[in-house]
This record gives structure tokens, sequence and C-alpha cells, in this order.
């Protein structure tokens, strides 16, 4: 397969992940190391905890991504990482690291923004599969569910992103996270609550929000709701029925992504729709969304659940395309928290 290969670094949040993609597509190694039974203890992340533990793995994790891929420095093309949306001494690690072996190794430097990674994850093929699947179509409709994001993105080509709709508080995998610790599940939520959701009943119908916009979210009210439940069984002295109500919440959280995503998939004629993000990894939400958008003759593109949660392999597909599109950064690169997408104006 042609086109560049690309070392890529993930460190924007709790799990450290090294890639060497070709292409943009063709995965040839693809390391995690995940800080996911660290933060379990807490219940959640500790942003100087996740910042040590980066600078903890970065290292074995490069070594591991090179053992796998069987690349030396003089086999690639360029060196990409994550240079935002993330916490701040997490990027720091991966910024700075891209920015060293580039400069050592004189090989361009490529900044990726994470959610554009996240969409890009769709992109992405295993090293022995032959032909190369077809690439995803424009215009695309892509819903990236996160832990940090919820948006809605009009992806027309390459690169060309509009933002339809997102959030107006809480972001999905938040959601899911903040209720599993309510329901007194293992962190993160999102695994534990579609665990415990498989097979049981919902036990309530938790209101869906209403937004301004037509393709926006909202999660807070939901989790209000779920509070509230929790509290009313408590109050009766009646034992929580925790799988019921993660089966209500999930059907929530599924009920107001489908029908947003649906919507925007319609409205703007696409020609597929595309998941991402860690949340994009929920079995009831991958079926339901997918059930829906069949109806209307639209194809639902998922990557596997591996490639759904942060992994380094989906910035170097996102650095591939930017790569062959001319993009360079150089030693001024920065890490920027709140970093958006180049959005065009709709
Ligand atoms: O994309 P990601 O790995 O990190 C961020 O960029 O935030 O997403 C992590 C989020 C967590 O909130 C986690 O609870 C959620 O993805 N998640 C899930 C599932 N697997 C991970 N949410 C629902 N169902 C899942 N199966
Ligand atoms: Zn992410």
């Amino acid at each position: 397969m042609s086109g560049p290969r690309v070392l890529a670094i993930e460190s924007s949040c709790d799990e450290t992940g090294v890639a060497v993609v070709v292409g943009g597509r063709r995965i040839e190694a693809n390391q995690v190391a995940s800080q996911v039974a660290l933060h379990a203890v807490t219940g959640g992340i500790v942003p100087e905890v996740a910042a040590r533990q980066q600078l903890r793995w970065i290292v074995p994790t490069l070594e591991a991504a090179f053992q796998q891929s069987g690349v030396g420095w003089e086999d690639l093309d360029a060196v990409a990482v994550t240079h935002g949306p993330g916490l701040i001494g997490s990027l720091l690690v991966g910024v700075n690291v891209a920015k060293a072996l580039a400069v050592t190794h004189d090989l361009p430097l490529v900044g990726v923004n994470h959610i554009e990674g996240h969409i890009y994850a769709n992109w992405l093929t295993g090293a022995a599969e032959t032909p190369l699947p077809a690439e995803p179509p424009f215009p695309l409709v892509c819903l990236v569910v996160s832990g940090g994001h919820t948006q809605l993105v009009l992806m027309q080509d390459h690169g060309r992103y509009t933002l339809l709709g997102q959030t107006v508080d809480d972001a999905a995998g938040e959601a899911f996270d903040k209720v599993g610790r309510l329901l007194g599940l293992p962190y993160p939520g999102g695994p534990a609550i579609s665990a415990a959701a498989v097979g049981a009943t919902p036990a309530t119908r938790f209101p869906r929000a209403r937004t301004a916009g037509p393709y926006d979210f909202s999660f807070s009210g939901l989790k209000t709701a779920v509070l509230r439940a929790v509290e009313g069984y408590r109050a009766r002295n009646e034992p929580i029925p925790i799988d019921g109500i993660a089966a209500a919440f999930e059907e929530a959280v599924v009920d107001a992504l489908a029908t947003k995503t649906l919507a925007a998939a319609r409205d703007h004629g696409v020609a597929a729709v595309a998941l991402g993000g860690g949340v994009a990894a929920n079995a009831a939400l991958r079926h339901s969304l997918g059930q829906r958008l069949r109806a209307e003759g639209l194809p639902l593109l998922v990557p596997p659940p591996a490639l759904c949660t942060d992994n380094g392999a989906m910035i170097g597909a996102a650095a591939g395309f930017r790569f062959a599109a001319g993009d360079r950064a150089d030693a001024a690169l920065e890490a920027v928290p709140n970093l958006a997408l180049p959005w065009l104006v709709p």
C-alpha cells in the first residue's frame, strides 16, 4: 500500500497510544496503555495522575509499537501527535515527545485534533486486509460521542467540517460515567452501565430533553432524573433496581443520540453516517442507530470498539490525510486544551 507511513502519538487524556499507520488507513501497529484500572480507584480521572502516567508509559508504548510494526526510523515519513482538545498535562507529554522525535530523526511533524482522530477511525483497516475496503463516502454525518465531547459534524470532504450541533451541558460519555457512579457501578460508567442493561427491562421511562438547536443534546436533566429515581427508592426503603435503571438511562441516551443523528442525516442528504468516540463502542447505540438508518437506506459506519476509545491509530489516520494535503507543523506546535476543529461557516 502506498502513502506516507506515520508514527502517531495520542496522549490527550488517560490513554497512552502509539501507532504506525500507512496512507491514513492501514494499521501496522497500534499499542495502547490504559490507565482505567488506576482511575477506577478514585472513581474518575485525576488530571495530575493522568499526566504522570502518560510520562510513565510513553516510552514503553513507543517501543512496543516499533516492535509490533517491525519498522525503523528510516521507514517513517512523519511523526503525528494529538495537540488538543484534552487535559493540558497529558497533552504536553505527547506533544513534547513528538517534537523531540521529529527533530532528532529529521521527520516532518503533523498536529492532529483529537475529535478529527475519532472521525478518521472510520478510515482504518488492519494490516492484512486486502483489497483495501472502500473509503467512507462524502457527504458524511459523524456523531462524535466521547467522555469529553458530543458533536454532530457534517463532513463534506477531507478536512471540511461543519458543526451541526453539540451538547449544551454534559458529554454523553460523561453522563454514562456520572450515572455509573450514582448507581455504584465501577469506573468507567459506560461499559458498566451497558453490561448491567443487557437483557434488563427498563425500570421507568426517563424524559427526553428539549434543546433549542435541532441537533443539540442535553444530558444533565437525565442525570438529575436518575438521581431523583435513586433517591425515591432509598426514601421508600426499596431495593434499587440497578439493571432496570441502567437500561432506562441507556435507552434515553441512545434514543436522543439516534433521533438527532437520523434527523441530521435526512436534512443534509448524506451518503452515510459514521460514529466515533468511546460511546460509539456502546452496543445498544450501534444497534438502534444502525436499524433506524437502514430503514432509510443509509449505511452506518462504526469502527471496531477498540478503535472507538482513544488510540494512536485514529491519530495516524487523520494525520495521513493531513500530511498528504501538505499540512506540516513545527517546533512551535502547542498543546491546546480547548482546541476546536476548523469549522466551516454553515
Ligand atoms: O473517546 P474516549 O476513549 O475518551 C475521550 O476522548 O473522552 O471515551 C471515553 C468514554 C467514557 O466516558 C466511557 O464511559 C465511554 O467512553 N464508553 C462507553 C462505552 N465504552 C466506553 N459508553 C457507553 N457504552 C460503552 N460500551
Ligand atoms: Zn477521545
